[in-house]
């Protein structure tokens, strides 16, 4: 669907999602001595949300900051919104004041992902899910699937490198990323699961961004009746599992193995379907993106990327000439490489800003934050600010040979809710890096410059390429 239409329809959606509470909420408060944070509040109803839409939405909070400070009030998409652009700010949001805030999501959203997904929880629930899902991403448990990772990588460029047909790569980095996710959701699935649940994902993630009817036929209503689909198949897979009595240590066998105080199993199968959807959903498009602006930025610096590639032959020589795989050692000790990652990250801003919604009345700095409104920690703002980070708009991977100062660096956000993917995405990334500078050669076909939201920032049309095999590759056997 058109981009246009597109936006229209999450806007009308979202205003009437969030004004009806937000009006039924505005009685009059009694007199305070914080004040609300300087801005202004648009227009009745509709705020500032087309003032928003007319531009980039990184210009509209780049002047919003300029003119009110780093805390200012805006009306955007139906809701009154306290943005807040200072590291101590999205600290005092997302860690030490987090239960202060709630996580919000539009509703539509909610029912798609599945409500008992963790990212919509506070409290014990949270905290439970949030261990079993973290364990099962920690280093210790993922070090276990880099020979596997890196059989996806090969499979994946080897299908790219064609070097006649042009590539969609954000579109081939999603199936990368997809069946990264598979992984560390199900370790080995068989072939018919992994084929069922992509087919039905894709639906899901088709009608995601949809204009949210339950019209028949609408793209919305598809992905609906697939997202039903998907916790069938989940909940078959569960029965297998139980059915052969195996234990696996993988995020499925973790949720299901959970007990509670009396040793009952603590989640339903639609719990587990929910979380299982919630993650396979935040680890696709957000590691496709990064690594779609991983493949321009080195596209766009051949110096840079000469560094990379210098580094990482260094390691496929040690490897014998790639005839023995990456080990977890090695993907540790991968510094430049690493650091145009971290770079990356902070260039691209994929995720430029979260959504809190104020649980009582606030009061931070003097500013009151009323009860029922958005709370919005820019990352971006932060990412792309001259005192934290010197001329920001350039990409310069040394700047990370220094850490950032505390709170300064927050691609995978920031407390309770932070990503506990990170680790997964940062090893996918690496390994997908080592074997491209390695063995391939790239070109961007067309306009090289622009962005796309998808809804995540990405290069222009999914930054389209030609990929091939390098000659002179060092892989290559006499
Ligand atoms: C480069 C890739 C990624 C980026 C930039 C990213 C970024 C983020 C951010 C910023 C949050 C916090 C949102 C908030 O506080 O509102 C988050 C949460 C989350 N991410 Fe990621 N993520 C990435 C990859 C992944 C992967 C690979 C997985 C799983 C395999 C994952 C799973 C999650 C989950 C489950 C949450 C919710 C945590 C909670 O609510 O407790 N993410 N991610």
């Amino acid at each position: 669907m058109d981009t246009v239409c597109t936006l229209i329809y999450v806007i009308l959606f979202l205003t009437t999602l969030f004004s009806y509470p937000s009006i039924k909420k505005q009685k009059k408060k009694p007199e305070r001595a914080a004040e609300l944070p300087p801005g202004s509040l648009g227009w009745p109803f509709i705020g500032e949300t087309l003032l928003l839409y007319s531009q980039d939405p990184n210009v509209f909070f780049a002047s919003k900051q300029k003119r009110y400070g780093e805390i200012f009030k805006t009306h955007i998409l139906g809701c009154p919104c306290v943005v807040l652009a200072s590291p101590e700010a999205a600290r005092f949001v997302l860690v030490t004041h987090a239960n202060l805030f709630k996580p919000t999501y539009p509703k539509s959203k909610e029912r798609m992902i599945g409500p008992s997904a963790l990212f919509f929880h506070q409290g014990d629930y949270h905290s439970k899910l949030r261990k079993l899902v973290q364990g099962s991403l920690s280093p210790e448990t993922i070090r276990k699937l880099v020979t596997n990772i890196e059989a996806i990588a090969i499979s994946a460029l080897e299908s790219w490198a064609d070097g006649q047909v042009v590539v969609n790569t954000f579109h081939e980095m999603k199936k990368l990323s997809f069946d990264v996710g598979i992984l560390s959701i199900f370790g080995q699935l068989e072939g018919k699961y992994r084929e069922k649940l992509k087919e039905n994902y894709c639906m899901v993630d088709k009608g995601y961004n949809s204009f949210p009817t339950n019209l028949p036929g609408t793209a919305y209503s598809k992905a609906l009746l697939a997202r039903k689909r998907l916790s069938e198949i989940v909940s078959e897979i569960i029965c297998g599992r139980e059915e052969k009595k195996l234990l696996q240590k993988d995020l499925l066998g973790c949720l299901m193995n959970s007990r509670d105080e009396r040793g009952k199993t603590a989640l339903t199968k639609d719990q587990i379907a929910d979380n299982i959807i919630g993650v396979l959903f935040a680890a696709q498009d957000t590691t496709a993106s990064v690594l779609t602006w991983i493949l321009k930025y080195l596209h766009d610096d051949p110096k840079l990327l000469e560094a990379v590639k210098a580094e990482q032959n260094a390691i496929y020589e040690a490897n014998d000439g790639g005839k023995k795989p990456l080990t977890w050692a090695q993907t540790r000790n991968m510094p430049l490489t690493y650091r145009v990652i971290l770079e990356s990250l902070r260039m691209a801003n994929i995720i430029s800003f979260t959504f809190r919604e104020a649980v009582v009345d606030v009061e931070y700095k003097g500013y009151f934050i009323p009860k029922g409104w958005k709370v919005l920690p820019l990352f971006r703002n932060i990412h792309h600010n001259p005192e934290y980070f010197p001329d920001p708009q350039k990409f310069d991977a040394s700047r990370f040979e220094v850490s950032p100062k505390p709170n300064t660096f927050m691609p995978f956000g920031n407390g309770g809710h932070s990503c506990p993917g990170n680790e997964l995405a940062k090893l996918e990334m690496l390994i997908l890096i080592h074997h491209l500078v390695t063995k391939f050669r790239w070109e961007v076909v067309g306009s090289q410059s622009g962005i796309q939201y998808c809804p995540f920032p990405v290069p222009k049309y999914g930054l389209p390429a030609k990929f091939w095999k390098e000659l002179n590759s060092p892989k290559q056997d006499p």
